[in-house]
């Protein structure tokens, strides 16, 4: 068995390409409409970026995260999502003194050594934003908007909102307290790893599987589902918040509250899940996270965002009605010579087609006519060339459509021989689309 790629990556081949593309078009499009510019950071940062904003106790420090030295002993890591690296981009180039409000799209691969089961790989992709520099009310509704306006344009069609408050920074270390001490008595009778998050972020142990943990934490909590508890402040920001979307007819679910896994949050959070994706089923999720600038070395600025993951994007759209299918349209020009001899000028009007605007694609082979012909319907193409001697003497060629189309731009009949000029001109308007040579 030769070379496969490793559990929890996947390649993208061209014809599934198409649909990603979709994806990523839509994202940026509708992200610049709502005034984001696309940023583009490092695979690679320090580890201790992602200790100082995702937290040492998340499980994405703790048990996701590649992390390696280099050959200079630097602790690296392949970054396991987009928003440290982005705060640190916008510190790292000043934006807080050039832009102050930066608003900042990223879209591209994401690494996280989970347990690779549907929906959940070790290579995945985000598109996300961040706006970063105002604590606005307003800023949440308007990211919530823009995600939930992206899925939609993605397809994604049964997507349900679910938002919920974490609160301030303060009513965080509150809770925390209150917490700490409804779970001290039992402290002796949490597993290993949760004797540990007690001191360190005791919220975690309201995530742990182990079912006695999780019996523990539930007594602890009582009947409020959130642990935690809002000031009056953070109270009239969520109500502000949620108002907004109301206005805006944005439906959401409030009714539980969550944490999310990432230390950085504060205030609203929010996930978005769709159905029909099992386990895996937030297809987006963000946040606010007002400390994490200041946190990082910068001034104390809010901010707000998200990311979706692309595959699961993709799951939930192909399972949500009324997605098109990938257009049928066959495209570009197959240019075929009828002897091997004749490839040079084959390859000649090739580069001249290319250079029109026009796809253009060759067998170089040196197979028969009927072959070349046969390779040219596979690649989708739309118009087969076919050059001989006697086009070649004439400064003709022999155009072929491929295919039943509708709007027949050659009429009486599919294949006819004509000026070599006026065939360049008229490939300029009807081979727009692409063909697809690995089909
Ligand atoms: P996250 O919830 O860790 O948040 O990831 C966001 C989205 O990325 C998830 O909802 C999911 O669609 C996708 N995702 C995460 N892990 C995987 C995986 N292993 N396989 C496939 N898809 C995955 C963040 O990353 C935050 N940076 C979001 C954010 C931006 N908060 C504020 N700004």
């Amino acid at each position: 068995m030769g070379f496969q790629t490793i559990p929890g990556t996947k390649d993208v081949l061209p014809d599934d390409l198409a649909r990603w593309q979709r994806v990523e078009r839509a994202a940026r499009r509708i992200s610049r409409l709502y005034g984001y510019g696309e940023i583009r950071t490092p695979l690679i940062e320090d580890a201790a970026l992602f200790l100082r904003s995702v937290g040492e106790t998340s499980d994405i420090v703790q048990k996701e995260m590649f992390r390696f030295k280099d050959r200079g002993d630097h602790d690296l890591a392949l970054r396991p999502e987009g928003t440290a690296s982005v705060v640190r981009a916008y510190l790292e180039h000043n934006l807080h003194k050039t832009h102050g409000f930066a608003k900042l799209f990223y879209a591209g691969p994401m690494f996280r050594a989970e347990r690779p089961q549907a929906g959940r790989f070790r290579q995945f992709h985000q598109f996300g934003v961040e706006a970063i520099g105002s604590s606005s009310p307003w800023v949440d509704v308007e990211t919530l908007t823009l995600c939930l306006q992206i899925l939609r344009e993605c397809g994604v069609h049964d997507g349900a909102l679910w938002i919920g408050s974490m609160g301030s920074r303060e009513d965080q270390e509150r809770s925390a307290q209150t917490l700490r001490k409804r779970l001290a008595p039992r402290r002796m009778q949490l597993c290993q790893e949760c004797q540990a998050r007690f001191d360190k972020n005791v919220f975690r142990v309201l995530d742990c599987k182990n079912p006695q943990c999780h019996a523990i934490a539930q007594e602890a909590l009582g009947p409020s589902a959130s642990p935690f508890v809002l000031s009056a402040e953070s109270q009239t920001r969520f109500d502000e918040v949620r108002n907004g979307l109301r206005s805006s007819g944005i439906p959401f679910d409030d009714t539980q509250p969550f944490a999310r896994g990432l230390d950085y949050y504060t205030h609203t959070v929010f996930e978005v899940r769709a159905k029909g994706l099992g386990a895996q089923d937030a297809v987006a999720a963000g946040g606010r996270y007002d400390h994490l600038v200041e946190d990082l070395g910068g001034p104390p600025l809010g901010a707000v965002g998200f990311a979706a993951g692309i595959e699961r994007v993709l799951l939930a759209a192909a399972g949500s009605p009324g997605e098109a299918p990938p257009p049928p349209d066959r495209g570009g020009v197959y240019v075929a010579v009828a002897q091997p001899a004749l490839a040079p000028h084959g390859f000649q009007l090739v580069q001249h087609l290319r250079g029109r605007g026009v796809q253009a694609i060759m067998g170089y082979e040196g197979k028969s006519l009927k072959a070349q012909l046969r390779e040219a319907d596979q690649a989708a193409c739309r118009f087969a060339a076919i050059l001989g001697e006697q086009e070649l003497a004439q400064h003709s060629i022999t155009v072929k459509e491929l295919g039943p189309r509708s709007d027949n731009p050659m009429p009486g009949g599919n294949q006819r021989t004509i000026p070599l000029d006026t065939f360049l001109e008229d490939m300029r308007h009807s081979a727009k689309h692409a063909c697809h040579p690995t089909r």
